[in-house]
């Protein structure tokens, strides 16, 4: 399906390394700088139009890989092309005139607004800083864009803080989609909120995909919450892609087994089906000294002696689903 769909963004190698500041003695004793390997060597496309969830437990790169791709960290190496253009090492000034193409979304919207500022102003600023309309439209810009993210007109004149958690991540959505990104990255948009409020924010986002025709990067760490949005699930362990696939690939067929634990272990947006989660059994290795072979194997019900030395490469198992597991070599 996706050989000829239109790619927005290509990830190629990608790695993005957070070095960890060296104490004087490691200086002294010649030891070697050590990083964290929050992002380390991922191969991904985005297509246009689609929602790619990307999806893996708390620390496993998610939020660092969505920094690195609009280039709000600079890659240690790896190749980002946005829409065609390579802009891995564009300087900041070249950057600008794109960066508002690629827009994001918060977990938690009330860091990320300006609590001083009112909502109006909020969204005139978008408008008039990206040059997005002539200054007389920009009013009916506010009221259409209130009107596309279910809030009220009367929010124009009212402070972040008046709103519930769920209209201000609605806030959040309306001051990306003001400048009208290609790419919007949402990155835990909905794991603050009340479950009841979750399904109402993932509506929005689908609704709104279609009717702009949006490219989505959707992160979380609930491959239940990503079932009801996601076109594709890309699943992340420790800075590596393990699987790939469509929304129903992955959960019908789910070939990793991080995957599938990952699955069983995400609590259900729908009441109906929610019972006690079970936990993943351990911890993931540490980002900093990550063992030979698969980085899942010390968890892994099925490993072998080849997952503990061996590296397992991404590979097309079915057409359009990816895995790295030695199960199927
Ligand atoms: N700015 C940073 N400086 C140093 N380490 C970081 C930074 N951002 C993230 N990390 C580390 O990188 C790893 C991945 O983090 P992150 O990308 O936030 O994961 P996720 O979004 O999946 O929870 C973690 O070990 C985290 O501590
Ligand atoms: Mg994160």
């Amino acid at each position: 399906m996706s050989e000829e769909r239109k790619k927005l963004v290509e990830i190629k190698h990608l790695v993005k390394y957070f070095p960890i500041p060296r104490k004087i003695t490691d200086v002294v004793s010649h030891k070697s700088q050590k990083s964290v390997k929050a992002v380390d060597d991922v191969t991904l496309d985005i297509y246009e139009d689609e929602i790619l969830a990307l999806v893996g437990e708390s620390g496993c790169g998610k939020s660092s890989f969505a920094r690195t791709i609009i280039r709000l960290y600079d890659p240690d190496s790896g190749q980002i092309i946005m829409n065609g253009q390579d802009i891995t090492k564009l300087s900041k000034r070249d950057l600008r005139p794109i960066k508002k193409n690629s827009q994001m979304v918060f977990q938690d919207p009330y860091s990320s607004l300006n609590p001083r500022m009112m909502v109006g102003d909020m969204l005139r600023e978008e408008f008039l800083y990206h040059n997005i309309c002539p200054p007389e439209e920009v009013e009916s810009k506010i009221t259409d864009i209130l009107d596309k993210v279910g809030l009220s007109q009367d929010a124009k004149d009212r402070f972040p803080s008046e709103f519930s958690g769920g209209q201000r991540q609605r806030i959040g959505i309306a001051r990306a989609l003001a400048v009208n990104p290609r790419l919007l990255i949402a990155d835990e948009p909905v794991s603050a909120l009340d479950i009841s409020i979750q399904a109402q924010i993932l509506n929005l986002l689908k609704d709104l995909q279609k009717e702009y025709s949006l490219t989505i990067l959707f992160i979380s760490h609930n491959l239940n919450v990503v079932y009801y949005i996601a076109d594709r699930v890309a699943v992340m362990y420790l800075g590596k892609i393990v699987e790939l696939g469509t929304t129903r690939d992955i959960y019908q067929n789910p070939l990793h087994p991080y995957t599938d634990i990952l699955i069983k272990s995400s609590p259900n947006l729908d009441p109906r089906k929610r019972e006690e989660a079970p936990a993943i059994n351990g911890n993931p290795p540490s980002p900093i000294d990550i063992p030979p072979g698969c980085r899942f194997a010390k968890r892994c019900p099925f490993a072998t002696d080849i997952c503990h030395s061996k590296l397992p490469e991404l590979k097309e198992i079915t057409p359009g689903h990816t895995c790295a597991c030695h199960r199927y070599d």
